[in-house]
């Protein structure tokens, strides 16, 4: 016989829980126009370390962006600050997934680099808080995980537009026990939610000229909130005549990542927060590991910058935190300063990380004492910046890279 005192319960609960999503729709309605960093008097950039190696490769990274900003800091055109209190140790002593005073601070930036936090799950010797990235992007409304992936020598130019704030992340900690046999979560999907991020993509394919789009769902099984994003891109297709779209199913789209034949053709991906999670793995994978892609969280109001991994905790419990491969978080940097209008710097950025990471690998990250410390590669990539040949050299080595996989 059902247990009509736990429905009632969750009932409750699923009434909450959609009161506070109609409250967020109504605050997305209210949403303005993005900010215009090029108009302020001045930026300011929180650095945030996380924890476990977090704080580790988050200084090595800006250590890159402030001697890439280094003018503009100096004119007080760029203030970078330091924000405290994101470790995991102070969360759970304050049982938020962000403390208060620490979330206080990031409102008072415009930009954030952020390092990796731990995310505690079930099991865990910490108590099951939400994840603190997850916080941070529905607390800021960073709506768009944007997350590129580039292999030149395979023709691999991949730009993923994940949504950030909905889908099943955005009640991933308020799901129901009904009862100690059931168990049931929530995705969500809205229409001023959906709409931004496929508007996103559509965007990015047009403004970037490559003027095609693959919507990735699962819209055949998760009919509803899959269904209205599908929906959704149709109509707001209309508005871009010029940029082709097509539509993916999640599993083919895993496998066609790894089909030579046919992944060089796919350009901009936009799909759902959970696809966007593992998709995005394994396209980083594809290029070097996860350790060599950042992340974009863009919003109207704010934008964070991050490592697209986790904070790697026996690391630094074995001693070997300074050897952490900073290479995603500099690459957050490069992303950072390309959504500055600094596009000349992230560039020549890329290209360093490409040379030191892929072709040069002078100074080689082993995770241990026998690579080289996060900050000695660091100042790899600072050096190779400063490389008057920077351009001639990256080409020389694309080009033989693509010759070499043509052989
Ligand atoms: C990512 C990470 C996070 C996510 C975790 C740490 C909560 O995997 O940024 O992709 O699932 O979004
Ligand atoms: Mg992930």
């Amino acid at each position: 016989m059902a247990d009509e005192t736990a429905i009632k319960r969750a009932q409750e609960h699923f009434g909450k829980l959609l009161r506070k999503q109609m409250e967020r729709v109504e605050r997305m309605k209210e949403t303005k126009d993005p900010v215009d960093l090029s108009k302020l008097k001045k930026i300011i950039i929180g650095v945030c370390g996380g924890d476990g190696i977090g704080p580790y490769i988050c200084d090595s990274a800006r250590m890159v962006m402030e001697h890439l900003l280094a003018d503009r800091i100096k004119s007080g055109n760029i203030e970078v600050r330091t924000i405290d209190g994101l470790t995991i140790e102070r969360r759970v002593e304050v049982m938020k997934a962000i403390p208060d005073d620490t979330l206080k601070e990031l409102r008072k930036c415009h930009l954030i680099l952020k390092g990796p936090t731990t995310t505690p799950k079930k099991g865990d010797p910490w108590p099951n808080i939400e994840s603190a990235n997850v916080a941070m992007r529905k607390e800021l409304d960073l709506f768009a995980n944007v997350r590129p992936v580039k292999v030149p020598e395979l023709g691999i130019d991949w730009m993923f537009f994940r949504e950030n704030t909905e889908g099943s992340y955005a009640l991933g900690s308020d799901g129901i026990d009904v009862n100690d046999d059931l168990a049931i979560d929530f995705c969500v999907a809205t229409a001023q939610g959906t709409e931004r991020i496929i508007r996103a993509g559509f965007e990015h394919a047009k403004k970037s000229g490559v003027n095609y789009v693959s919507l990735v769902t699962k819209a055949n099984v998760v009919k509803t909130t899959d269904g209205k994003f599908l929906n959704t891109a149709a109509e707001v297709a209309k508005d871009y005549p010029g940029v082709k779209w097509d539509d993916w199913f999640i599993d083919i789209m895993t496998a066609k990542l790894i089909d030579p034949y046919r992944r060089s053709d796919f350009k901009v991906m936009v799909l759902p927060n959970l696809y966007g999670d593992i998709l995005t793995d394994e396209a980083a994978q594809i290029q070097g590991g996860v350790g060599t892609a950042g992340s974009a969280n863009i919003g109207t109001k704010y934008s964070m910058f991050e490592a697209i991994h986790g904070s790697a905790p026996r690391m630094v419990t074995e001693g070997r935190a300074q050897y952490a491969d900073p290479s995603s978080m500099i690459k957050a940097v490069a992303l950072m300063l390309g959504h500055m209008g600094e596009t000349e710097k992230a560039g020549q950025l890329e290209m360093a990380l490409d040379i030191c990471c892929q072709f040069e690998k002078k100074k080689v990250m082993t995770g241990r004492s026998n690579g080289a410390t996060g900050d000695e590669f660091a100042q790899y990539v600072m050096d190779t910046i400063a490389r008057k040949d920077l351009q001639k050299v990256w080409n020389k080595y694309v080009s033989d890279a693509v010759a070499a996989v043509k052989k």
